[in-house]
């Protein structure tokens, strides 16, 4: 499973890069007004931080507009995935761009029927919102579930499922064990990822009994 952080944090995006396991980033207008950086420099920044893709979001939603914000947003760099949202202008401009060579992260996913909508379109992404259903009391895993199924049924189908609204370590798990391909996670929670008091029980010990021995290594 790949792991893509969700943030618009620059120091973030360092931190976890430098760990080898961040595979991408994904952004969305909220995320961009939360760090109050300018949009297109900072995206060109993270895409020197980060090899694979980045995911940055057009802001209007009427298909004239969203295509000349496309054309800015893919200019930025060969590995940026345009993020737009699951509506018919989003899916008509997300085939436009899928069949000229262009990532597209298809966002706002609630259903099955729009996922099947967005590998039709070509998405090389499907962003299906599991912590936002589990906040109305839907099952988010429920969805993800359901389409990794229904993706599974189709070989022609090249778009990966992209888990976002991902609230905790267990959405991940259970992704995971489904075969979604992707993650996208607020950094609190790739870092909860890394826990488990046994492990810091276990490590107290063995460095405790390794004083013991008077040895080094070095
Ligand atoms: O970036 C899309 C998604 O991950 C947003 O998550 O926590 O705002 O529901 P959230």
């Amino acid at each position: 499973m790949k792991f893509f952080v969700d943030t618009a944090e620059l120091d973030d995006i360092k931190d976890l890069a430098a760990t080898g396991l961040l595979d991408g980033v994904t952004t969305n207008p909220s995320l961009i007004a939360k760090s109050g950086r300018e949009f297109v420099p900072l995206i060109k920044e993270i895409c020197e931080i980060v090899d694979g893709p980045v995911s940055a979001e057009v802001a209007a939603t009427d298909y004239p507009t969203m295509r000349k914000e496309a054309e800015i947003l893919r200019k930025i760099a060969d590995h940026v995935a345009v993020k737009v949202p699951l509506t018919p202008d989003g899916l008509k401009l997300c085939k436009e761009l899928s069949d000229d060579g262009t990532m597209v992260n298809v966002t706002l996913c609630f259903s099955a029927a729009q996922a099947l909508l967005a590998a039709k379109a070509g998405a090389a992404f499907i962003s299906p919102f599991v912590g936002r259903l589990d906040d109305i009391s839907h099952d988010g895993l429920d969805l993800i579930a359901d389409i990794v199924r229904i993706y599974d049924n189709y070989e022609y189908f090249d778009t990966e499922v992209l888990v976002a609204s991902v609230r905790n370590p267990l959405h991940i798990v259970e992704s995971a064990k489904m075969g979604a391909h992707v993650a996208t996670c607020p950094p609190s929670v790739i870092r909860q990822l890394y826990n488990h008091p046994l492990t810091d029980k276990g490590l107290a010990a063995f460095v405790k009994d390794w004083e013991k021995t008077g040895q080094s290594i070095l």
